[in-house]
């Protein structure tokens, strides 16, 4: 099997790729090491893949190429007879989407557009794509279904997201390409993406000697999932070949903002100053996924307990260079 993974890597497609490698498939991996978050961090997480590589029975061939362009990406689909596609290339990250609408349309739709068409033109039998619980927007009602409405997201990237699912939608419709669109409940996971990422930023913090800045009164709830677990729902989707369907990918247990800053005192071995500020109005009070339907057709049932993450996240930080803790969180 040949698995074209987008946004190879990055944080959770550098997992992924990892784990595909394992099982024996072969994959051609495609990030454009965008620079919103430094470039050696992926550079780094792509290092590892290419290391496991040697050692796999797998192979792992990877291409830096931006999605969006077009010439590249069918260069890509005609040489390496690609069977399936895990799409996680994105402009990831709320609040950076409030600065740069436009290079979240961009990339998100019209890059995702750029690789429908390649997957029709090339008969891709699964095209997974990564969508995202903000697409549920400020919703109290929890636990969030998929069958809920979506219509308001409160950011450029969870409309951007929205519209991936619904472009995806019509492909499927127009031309019966094979999709699942895999809403993401905050992911985390040593290696986390460095940049934007609350337990990333309190880690560093509290390891700074600084203050962790807490939105609102840290009442805010979100779904942490850990990496390994999203992995697993991913290659769930990738094997199970569904016609057109979205699921959520979460662990169906919120965590407040003050119990993440708790679990990392506890876990850190150091006390934590906390300072309030005001939250902005891209953030949602909660997040909160139903996962019965990826539980039923994808055998997706997470394992990792919020604390064992948090320790499994702060043993890897705690052995990596200075410049990686340096990096602007
Ligand atoms: N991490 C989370 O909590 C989370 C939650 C919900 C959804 N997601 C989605 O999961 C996917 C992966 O997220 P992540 O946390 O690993 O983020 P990430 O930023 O680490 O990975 C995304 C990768 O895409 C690459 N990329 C960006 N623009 C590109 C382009 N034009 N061409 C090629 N590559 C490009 C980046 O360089 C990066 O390596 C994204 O689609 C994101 O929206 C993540």
């Amino acid at each position: 099997m040949k698995i074209l993974v987008t946004g190879a890597a990055g944080f959770i497609g550098s997992y992924v790729s990892r784990a595909l490698l394992q099982r024996g498939d072969s994959i051609v991996g495609v990030d454009n090491f965008h620079q919103y978050y430094d470039k050696k961090a992926k550079e780094l997480a792509n290092q590892i893949t290419l290391d496991l590589a040697n050692e796999s029975q797998g192979t792992y061939l990877f291409i830096e190429a931006d999605i969006r362009d077009k010439n590249a990406m069918k260069q890509i689909f005609e040489e390496h007879q690609i069977d399936k596609v895990i799409h996680l290339a994105a402009m990831a990250g709320v609040p950076y989407s409030v600065k740069d609408p436009h290079l979240y349309m961009d990339v998100n739709i019209m890059g995702t557009t750029v690789l429908a068409d390649l997957a029709v033109e090339y008969h891709i039998q699964n095209f997974v794509s990564a969508s995202s619980s903000s697409v549920y927007g400020n919703r109290t009602e929890v636990p969030f279904r998929e069958s809920d409405d979506v219509n308001t997201p409160v950011s450029p990237y969870a409309a951007s997201k929205r519209m991936g699912e619904t472009l995806l939608y019509t492909y499927h419709h127009l031309y019966q390409l094979p999709v699942s669109c895999l809403r993401f409940f905050t992911v985390y996971g040593p290696l986390q993406r460095p940049y934007g990422m609350v337990i990333q930023r309190f880690m560093k913090q509290i390891d700074h000697n600084q203050p962790v800045s807490i939105y609102g009164d840290g009442s805010m709830g979100r779904d942490y999932t850990y990496v390994d677990d999203i992995v697993s729902g991913i290659i769930g989707a990738l094997d199970a070949n569904c016609p057109y369907e979205i699921f959520n990918l979460g662990n169906s247990n919120p965590v407040t903002v003050s119990e993440i800053v708790d679990t990392l005192e506890e876990v850190m071995q150091q006390p934590a100053e906390r300072s309030y500020i005001e939250a902005p109005k891209t953030e949602v009070s909660i997040t909160y996924a139903d996962i019965s339907k990826a539980q039923k057709m994808l055998n997706y049932h997470p394992k990792v307990s919020f604390i064992e993450g948090v320790r499994r996240q702060w043993e890897v930080y705690k052995t990596m260079p200075q410049w990686y803790k340096d990096l602007p969180w």
